[in-house]
């Protein structure tokens, strides 16, 4: 019924039914037996809708405080529900009409939920294009997300055939993900970070889209994978223990950086950090996480990020739940995810959280993500 109502031309039908069944900011309860309740076509609908509106957008959106400000998801769909019940929600019911949303990249992989996830963003993206945003991070990537949770789940979910069908559908959604966003012209954000090569923000602008990481760009790759360096002390370029060709950047990158664009601050996500979010060089960088408890072991807050009109930073933080309690992420389905989780973990263990001493480890070369 929905994909004759598009045909109408009824273009946001698909997304209304999605925010409808998804935006339950209180009351969000994983679907028994873990079946998700959008069909192929409608999912398809859905990136048509979305992919159009990226496609017309800039590689580096031009944005306006005020805006609140969202790191990693990771599929952890229940911490989503639980900031926007806390800190306001994208609806006309709540404070769309006010603020904006920005999302960092991230959305699929490790947590259980990534189709909740990213379809409900998307959604969202569609209902209010200008209000709210997109970018992309190293897991919108078909060769990393086949490997971290995004096609089992999607297999797992809705049968080979369709998951298969849906997760490349999505996949080339991904490629056209704006890649960076500028904040009143004073505050950049990103997923990972400026790494070696970038210096000009015009750098990531003359980034063409759809592009995928196979492209090459040494720019795409610093900007979705780099990591500032341990800690302020720390200066230069180091290698990054992610992986080979990946790289740290210094205090004095950031500031470089910053003096050169005329801008303030970076904002970027892309590391776990126990309190959500974390200043870096005097300030000047804030890395930004919003999954609590990542990968059900870091036992980390998460944080969003709210922007004044003044561009004044406020850290909104929720913090992990504790195992006994009722949770949107527990219920007889809790003893499943457990062991997704547990699989996952052995077999892809997560980055070590920011400032935590690194575990001695024999994954060959395997990077952490
Ligand atoms: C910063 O990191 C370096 C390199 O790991 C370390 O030797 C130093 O003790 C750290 N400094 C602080 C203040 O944590």
């Amino acid at each position: 019924m929905l994909y004759a109502l598009h045909a109408l031309g009824l273009d946001s039908l698909v997304a209304s039914f999605v925010v409808a069944h998804l935006l339950k900011p209180r009351g969000w309860k994983p679907p028994v037996r873990r079946q998700f309740f959008l069909d192929c076509n409608e999912i398809a609908d859905l990136c048509d809708s979305a992919e159009r509106i990226f496609s017309s957008e800039p590689s580096v959106l031009q944005l306006k405080a005020p805006i609140k400000i969202f790191g990693d998801l990771h599929g952890q769909f229940g911490d989503l529900m639980r900031l926007f019940d806390e800190y306001g929600s994208p609806s006309t019911a709540g404070d769309i009409a006010y603020i904006d949303y920005l999302f960092l990249g991230d959305y699929v992989d490790r947590g259980q939920h990534s189709l909740e996830t990213i379809t409900l963003l998307l959604a969202l993206k569609v209902e209010y294009p200008s209000n709210v945003h997109l970018i992309r991070g190293n897991h919108e990537a078909a060769d990393i997300n086949a490997l971290f949770g995004f096609r089992i789940e999607c297999i797992e979910r809705m049968g080979e055939r369709d998951g298969i069908w849906v997760w490349h559908r999505i996949n080339r959604l991904f490629n056209w993900l704006p890649l960076a966003a500028l904040i009143e012209k004073k505050i950049i954000c990103m997923h990972g970070g400026i790494g070696r090569s970038i210096n000009h923000v015009e750098q990531i602008e003359n980034l063409q889209r759809p592009i995928t990481m196979e492209a090459g760009s040494i720019v795409l790759m610093d900007l979705l994978w780099s990591d500032p360096t341990e800690n302020d002390s720390v200066e230069g370029l180091r290698p990054n223990a992610r992986g080979p060709g990946l790289v740290t950047f210094g205090p004095d990158r950031v500031m470089e950086f910053c003096n050169n664009n005329d801008l303030q601050l970076i904002v970027r996500a892309h590391e776990c950090v126990m309190d959500g979010f974390e200043r870096f060089a005097q300030g000047h960088l804030i890395t930004l996480f919003s999954a609590t408890n990542y990968c059900g072991t870091a036992n980390n807050a998460g944080a969003i990020l709210v922007l004044g009109r003044d561009l004044v930073v406020v850290p909104k933080l929720i913090h992990p739940l504790p195992p006994a309690i009722s949770s949107p992420e527990a219920s007889p389905e809790r003893h499943i995810e457990d062991t997704w989780m547990q699989e996952l973990n052995a077999n892809r263990p997560p980055t070590p959280t920011r400032g935590r001493p690194q575990v001695a480890n024999d994954r060959g070369s395997l990077a952490w993500i």
